[in-house]
């Protein structure tokens, strides 16, 4: 199989493909007509939310270069296939406002699960990020992180104070180097935050015995970053053929395998994938259906990243 064929899979050729395997029997009656998108639970509510959703970072710093119309088809087309949750936050005043303008077009920000963050030093300049987040997005997030930990010892009592307030539902915090896990997991034992960001993906899989499974023990969401190493995977398995054997948990394309891999983890809410491309997210989104890797189908698929 080579992998440079288009591997894209939307929901209908899926169901497509499933059918021809001979798996419609096991699909619930309707499924042909509309399949629900595969949510998970957030332990603290039971609130449920689609399992991929979209990091923005690179199409919110094309906004101004670009303007809005790519990054508007992308939200589009992330509520269009199922999923609800972007990952941004506040970075200067212009950017904010041309962010809030594609968040609020047609609605939009409405339908979204709104994840943002607090990148700021000191407990004045960090409520003020996050009250032009909350005027310019035209919408309370819905999740507010402090990125990275950083200047947690002030910023996560103006996060507890803005919750108690109303004007964020839940609240966490993110990582995304290993070098930080130990310090994430103190945070989590001493704060029992409502959602924790981390990196983990079958490259960088250290989360997977010690953050994760100690995010299932204090009923934390997880969302997941670095699914494809901000592009680095990609480059990785460029020009390698997909192995037969993937096919084996409905993995079609080198997406799917680290975003199958990842979704195979019960203490994952949701993975953000980050693009910038409508026809990438919907391959992205259609990781969700069909089955997942056991534990010997994920150390195979640790070894075969070693020799890519
Ligand atoms: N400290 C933090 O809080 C932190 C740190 C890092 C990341 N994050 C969050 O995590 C999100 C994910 O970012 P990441 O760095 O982890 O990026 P990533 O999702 O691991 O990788 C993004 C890269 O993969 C490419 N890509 C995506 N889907 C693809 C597909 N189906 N086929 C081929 N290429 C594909 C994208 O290019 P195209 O645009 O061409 O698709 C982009 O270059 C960020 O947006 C952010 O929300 C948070």
């Amino acid at each position: 199989m080579n992998k440079h064929r288009n591997t894209s899979l939307s929901r209908r050729e899926f169901l497509r493909s499933a059918a021809a395997l001979g798996a419609a029997p096991l699909l619930p009656a309707g499924a042909f007509a509309q399949p629900a998108y595969p949510t998970r639970p957030i332990p603290k509510s039971g609130e449920r939310l689609p399992v991929v959703g979209l990091g923005s970072t690179k199409a919110v710093m094309q906004l101004k270069q670009r303007g809005t119309a790519g990054f508007k088809a992308v939200l589009r087309t992330l509520l269009d296939g199922g999923g609800t949750v972007v990952d941004t936050w506040s970075r200067d005043a212009a950017l904010d406002e041309l962010t809030g303008e594609a968040l609020q077009a047609d609605g939009m920000v409405n339908d979204l699960f709104l994840a943002t963050k607090v990148d700021a030093n000191g407990a004045e300049a960090g409520r003020a990020m996050l009250e032009r987040t909350r005027r310019l997005f035209g919408k309370t997030s819905d999740l507010i992180q402090v990125i990275s930990l950083r200047d947690l010892d002030n910023q996560w009592p103006v996060l507890k104070e803005w919750q108690q307030a109303g004007k964020a539902r839940y609240i966490g915090a993110t990582v995304s180097t290993q070098r930080q896990h130990q310090e994430m997991m103190e945070f989590m034992r001493a704060e029992r935050p409502d959602f924790i960001q981390v990196n983990y993906s079958v490259v960088e899989t250290e989360a997977e015995t010690s953050v994760l499974p100690l995010a299932a023990d204090l009923g934390i969401a997880v969302l997941v970053n670095r699914p494809f190493m901000n592009g680095g995977y990609f480059s990785r398995v460029r020009g390698a053929t997909l192995p037969e054997w993937a096919a084996e948990f409905d993995c079609r394309s080198w997406a799917h395998f680290s975003l199958k891999y990842i979704l195979a983890h019960p203490a994952v809410t949701c993975v953000l994938t980050e693009t910038t491309k409508p026809k990438h997210l919907r391959e992205n989104l259609a990781a969700a259906f069909g089955r997942f890797p056991d534990a010997k189908t994920k150390r195979r698929m640790r070894e075969e990243m070693q020799f890519l």
